[in-house]
This record gives structure tokens, sequence and C-alpha cells, in this order.
């Protein structure tokens, strides 16, 4: 392994060769307390970096042997991977594993795990360790690679594990993924955030950034390309900082040339940037690559100076907007989304007027709307917050509306314009094939399954507020 400082992001090989051991022994267990097999129900909470881990968590549980169910009642192990970043979110969670104590009345041999952002921190693990006697296993977001030893641990010592180490030495390569779409590649780029808006947990959870190694990325982005992808996203909380501290001579503009160099037809998209290092070398990588969608996920979180900077963004109004002007000089036809939240402690009427004002000016595709949830031990959480949650529930209403007039009227303009859709799935309630545009509008239109996996010219019939509708032009695809 190389020294330096990003060799202290790696597990070393030793420790997952161990972890490899791990799952054999506790495969072994298993299937003499199984031996007609067994089966895991995952449940995976929260952002697609959530998403992904818990892919790397089912490649784990399948190299112990087990295999997956959506039925609770079929499961022997149940595995919660857990969000931390509103409190919706955790209260979602200890319902949920308030719920699982009928399961372990009626499983006694079944395992509950629960993993992530929510349980890497103290005050959740001691609430969990005290009021929840059922969970087997807890662990937190360094420790994910350790499930097979803790798996093991749990069966063969009878005792209850609870580890929520803080080591940022947790990116581990070589491991199983099991991928829960043939269609879409979630590829983590890196972890953790070093930014520490006020309002945000991440940092805490996820620890500091680290960034994978090139090679890495590109062979796993030509191992999803040979599996069919046809739409990969380069994942980070931030991945605008990918490569700094590393000597790899890389940043995220040379990581999305690279990806682009790659054999096939495939879009590449990313998520998150952060307009303070947002670069222009990153969007003259986006708009020279074939390959890379015209999206850009761009969070401003508020329209306003003021509370940008209570925030802790490290970027104003202006510089956000001139990043939006500065793309669309590059790609006339970007689709831009992001991410805001209303009620931040301390906005008034006005600042969020300035929200409004900013989302008027962009003309967003879409929009991820929040109201504040304070987060405890970050900044925010102290600070004064006199707005009631009603009032706070207006706004986030206007906010709403507002964007829905934005989005309609955009999505009218394609009506009678031919799309490239990637089909895939269909939607059971509507009986129709579900895809998304080079700009991530969802579409659906009627075919038959054979388009699923592949690009189709979709002809825009109808325009609803969130989704269009159209009917297939002509099949682009070369398969
Ligand atoms: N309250 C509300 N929204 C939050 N986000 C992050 N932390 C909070 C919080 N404490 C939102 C931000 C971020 C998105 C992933 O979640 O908008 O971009
Ligand atoms: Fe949270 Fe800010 Fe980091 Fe995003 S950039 S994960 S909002 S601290």
């Amino acid at each position: 392994m190389q020294e330096g400082i990003q060799s202290r992001a790696f597990v070393d090989s030793g420790e997952l060769e161990k972890q490899r051991k791990y799952a054999m022994q506790a495969a072994e267990v298993l299937s003499s307390v199984h031996p007609h097999g067994y089966k895991a129900f995952v449940h995976v909470y929260g952002c697609q970096q959530n998403v992904s881990d818990g892919e790397r968590m089912k490649g784990l549980l399948e190299l112990m042997g087990f295999g997956f169910t959506d039925e609770l009642e079929e499961a022997d192990l149940v595995l919660f991977h857990t969000c931390a970043i509103r409190e919706h979110a955790e209260d979602r969670v200890f319902g949920n594993v308030g719920a699982l104590k009928h399961y372990k009345a009626t499983h006694p041999n079944g395992m509950i795990v629960l993993g992530g952002c929510m349980t890497q921190q103290q005050r959740v693990a001691e609430r969990i360790k005290h009021s929840y006697p059922y969970v087997d296993i807890l662990f937190g977001t360094h420790a994910a690679h350790k499930l097979p030893e803790f798996v093991f641990r749990r069966l063969t010592a009878k005792k209850r594990v609870f580890d929520i180490v803080e080591d940022d030495r947790d990116i581990s390569e070589g491991l199983p993924v099991h991928r829960d779409s043939r269609i879409r590649g979630w590829l983590p780029v890196m972890y953790g955030c070093n930014n520490f808006c006020t309002y945000c947990i991440v940092p805490y959870v996820r620890g500091r950034e680290r960034s994978r190694r090139p090679e890495m990325i590109v062979s796993e982005a030509k191992e999803l390309v040979n599996m069919g992808c046809r739409d990969i996203t380069l994942l980070g909380q931030n991945v605008n900082s990918y490569g700094i501290g590393c000597d790899y001579g890389y940043d995220f503009a040379d990581l999305i040339r690279a990806v682009n160099e790659i054999e096939g037809d495939f879009l590449i998209r990313f998520m998150t940037s952060h307009p303070k290092d947002c670069s222009i070398r990153l969007l003259d990588a986006m708009a020279e690559c074939k390959k890379a969608a015209k999206h850009l996920h761009l969070p401003f979180q508020s329209g306003s100076d003021r509370i940008l900077k209570a925030m802790n963004r490290r970027y104003d109004r202006e510089k956000y907007l001139s990043l939006i002007r500065a793309a669309r000089e590059r790609m006339p036809d970007l689709s831009i989304t992001s991410d805001v939240i209303v009620g931040f402690p301390g906005e008034t009427y006005e600042d969020f007027k300035e929200t409004l004002s900013l989302v008027r000016e962009v003309g967003f595709t879409s929009l991820f709307t929040f109201i504040y949830s304070p987060r405890e031990g970050t900044p925010a959480a102290k600070l004064p917050d006199p707005v009631p949650h009603s009032e706070k529930v207006k706004w986030l209403q206007e906010l709403t509306a507002l964007q829905e007039e934005i989005a309609a009227e955009r999505n009218s303009a394609l009506l009678n314009k031919t799309v490239r859709v990637l089909a895939e799935s269909r939607d059971e309630s509507t009986g129709l094939i579900e895809g998304r545009t080079e700009g991530n509008v969802t579409v659906e239109f009627d075919a038959d399954d054979s388009v699923i996996g592949s690009f189709t010219d979709v002809r825009i019939t109808e325009a609803l507020n969130w989704i269009l509708r159209g009917t297939p032009a002509n099949n682009t695809d070369d398969k």
C-alpha cells in the first residue's frame, strides 16, 4: 500500500481478508442452523450514498450465503441502513425498529442489524442499547465493512454487538457489491465531508473527506457498463473536492473525462456538487464530454446572503447565479436541479422571498425542498428559532407552488418534441414504462418490456406538473 495522506483512507488488505474469512465461518454456522437456506430483508433509508452503501452491505451478506427477500416474515436477518439527515428520518427508523419487536417474538433466531449514519451517533446507540433489547447488532458508518465479523460474533458468542468506532480508514476496495439495478449504477468516488454547513449532521457521522483511487473508480465504471448499465451516477457528499489531499493527480473534472473514455452508450451523472467549489474546469468537462448528462444538481439552500452566511455555505447568491450563467453558456439545454432549506433559524419572510426570487430567476427543472430540522451537535441547533413550524409549512407550500408552476411551464415547452429516454421499469399502478430524460425528468410511455434498459426516443404528448407522458418515436438503442 502507498504511503501518504491518501493511504490513511483505506482498510488494509489484511483486514479485508479477515472479513472474508469471517464471512465463510458465518456461512458455516448459518447453514447448519438453516439447512434449507437463509434470507435477509434489507431496508435502506435516505440518500443515494446510502443506497450505494446498502448495495455493498448486500454484497457482504451474499458473501455469507444470504439470499434476499422483500417479506419481513421470511427473513432470517433484518438490516436497516439508516439516515440521520433530518429528525423525521430518525423518527421513522425508531418507529420501524419498534415494530420489529413483533418480528423478534415470532422469529427468536432472527437477527436484527442496524447500520448507517443514524447509528453512528452515540446518543442513538445508547437509546437502542437500552430501549430496544432485541436489536442484535449496531454499527456506524466507519465499521460497515466488518459486517461479517459482527454476524459471526453474534452467532457464536451470543452477545449483542455495538460498534460505533470513529475511524476514517474505511474505504474497502475489492469487496463484493450486490447491485439493485442493472440499468442505473451508483458509483461512490469519495466519502465524508469537510464543509460543516451549520445545519448538517453529515460531517459528524460520515467523517472527513476521503477519495477512492481513480483507477478503482474507472474499473468499477467499466464493470457497470459491461453489466449493461446505461446511467452511472458518481457519488460523493461534495464531489468537487475529489482528490484533494491525495497524490492521484486527478480532480473531479479529470475523473469525468476518464469515465467518458469508456466504450459504450451510457450517461454519466454526479451528485452532489457544492457551489463554493464547482469549477469552470468541471463545467468545461461536462460540456465537452459526450456521455456527461447535461444535468447539474447544484444545491443552493437559500437565496439570502445573510442566511447563506449563517449556514456557512461560503458563497453568496451572486456567485451561485454566476455559476448558473457560466453553465448555461456552455450547455444551453442544461437541466438544473437543487436542494433548498426553508426556515433556517433566524430566517425571516424577507430572507425567504430571496429564495423565491432565486428560484424564479434560475428556473430549476425540479427542487428538493426541506423544512429545517435541528440536528443535535450541529451549530445551528443552538440558534434561536422563533418562526413557528406552522409558518414554515406555509413558506414551503408557497415555494412548492412556485416550483410547480415553473416545472409545468418547462415541461409544456417539451410538448410534441422528441426526447431520449432511458426506460427503467414498468410502473405497476399505471401499467406504463417509466424512464428518465438526460435532464432527469420522469417520462411515462406505453411500450413493451423489451425497451427496458435501453434508450428510446419518445414524443411528448402530455405535460403534467412533475412528469411527462409520450409515445415511442423510434428505438435508437443498439441492443
Ligand atoms: N434540515 C433540513 N434539511 C437538511 N439538509 C441537510 N441537513 C438538513 C437539516 N438539518 C438538506 C440539504 C441537503 C440535503 C441532502 O438535505 O438541503 O442538500
Ligand atoms: Fe452537509 Fe454541507 Fe457537507 Fe452537504 S456540503 S454534506 S450540506 S455539510
